[in-house]
């Protein structure tokens, strides 16, 4: 690689600033280009009616009433957001051990996922399958004497996929790193005759410090006991990310993720070049946050950093990204 460019052409002959003089010279050699195709927009949603509550930890973020996800998805349909991706706040009180809120049909979750099928159509919806919300350990499996279970999380993944996918959620996106829950999933969906219902795998997702806003938001933080790397990766670790990846694309997922997005580029990298799946990172809450929070103080100018992180992530590969900015970047991209 490295001989190849150095032969090509020198300086003075070549200059390759001339490209780059003119605003339409760049535009047209620019080799990747982000667009609202691109985004899927993570909505947190709370119990109430007319109600929004500012999550602290994520300046400008809100989590929703029902009734007002629904105007919000509205908004992101109209702005030609592809999908957005669902995450509940779960009331205390419904937390248990075995996380069975998980797969209530009359949770907050699939009235949420119904209320938008009903009165928002064009717009994809994505649910997380993980019991944390739900977990009164806060972990996204269920735990036994400091112990998750695998196998007895799957079985309750998989009555969630249904539950959710049955309210009308059209991708299931398993974010709990249980070993064999694709094939699981995608097992249990067809056997219920939802074929054509999508999974996208949260493939190679890794233990991070950045998730803690996240945790903030839907009120797992104070509930989660110890940490989640005896399932989630280690960020030391690219290759075991193409194993992850391998096993949930022969399990079935139609689609894989990584997570999170800025400091794991190069995972995305390695997917993208090794299986040529459609690919997909997730720019988490933590990144949001350090975005937004020196935005906020006048230190980053908000809306170039967050094109410029987005087109990162689509030059890593990606083809396409969850994002708390995608509504943002819709505007942003509607305007240019
Ligand atoms: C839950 C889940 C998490 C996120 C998405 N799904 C948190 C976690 O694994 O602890 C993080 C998203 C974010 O930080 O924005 N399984």
């Amino acid at each position: 690689m490295a001989k190849r460019y150095s032969t090509l052409g020198r300086y003075p002959t070549t200059r390759l600033r001339r490209n780059r003089r003119e605003d339409w010279s760049r535009r047209l050699v620019a080799e990747h280009k982000l667009s609202v195709n691109d985004l899927i927009w993570p909505v947190f949603v709370q119990e109430g009616k007319n109600a929004r509550t500012p999550v602290a930890s994520m300046p400008g973020v809100d989590r929703l009433s029902v009734d007002l996800f629904v105007e919000a998805a509205k908004q992101a349909r109209d702005l030609g957001i592809p999908a957005v991706a669902i995450f509940p706040e779960t009331d205390p009180a419904a937390k248990t051990p075995d996380a069975r809120e998980a797969y209530n049909p009359d949770g907050l979750v699939c009235r949420a996922i119904s209320a938008v099928k009903k009165s928002v159509p064009g717009i994809g919806i994505l649910c997380d399958v993980a019991l944390d919300p739900f977990n009164s350990d806060g972990h996204d499996g269920i735990v036994r004497d400091g112990i998750i279970l695998n196998d007895e999380s799957v079985e309750a993944l998989v009555k969630q996929a249904i539950v959710q996918t049955e309210a009308g959620a059209d991708i299931q996106a398993p974010s709990d790193m249980m070993d064999g829950r694709i094939g699981a999933i995608r097992k249990a969906l067809d056997d219920k005759g939802y074929q054509h219902e999508q999974i996208m795998s949260y493939a190679a997702k890794y233990a991070s410090a950045f998730y803690n806003p996240f945790r903030d938001a839907i009120g797992s933080s104070g509930a989660l006991k110890g940490d989640k790397k005896t399932y989630q990766m280690d960020y030391a670790n690219t290759d075991e990310a193409l194993r992850e990846v391998g096993f949930d694309i022969e399990e079935g997922a139609d689609m894989v993720m990584v997570k999170p997005g800025m400091p794991y580029l190069d995972v995305v990298r390695r997917v993208k070049d090794a299986f040529g799946v459609p690919t997909y990172a997730y720019q988490v809450s933590g990144e949001y946050a350090m975005l937004k929070g020196a935005a906020d103080r006048g230190w980053l100018d908000w809306d170039k950093v967050l094109i410029e992180t987005l087109t990162g992530f689509k030059r890593a590969g990606c083809d396409g990204i969850l994002t708390y900015g995608a509504v943002d970047a819709a505007r942003l991209l509607a305007k240019k």
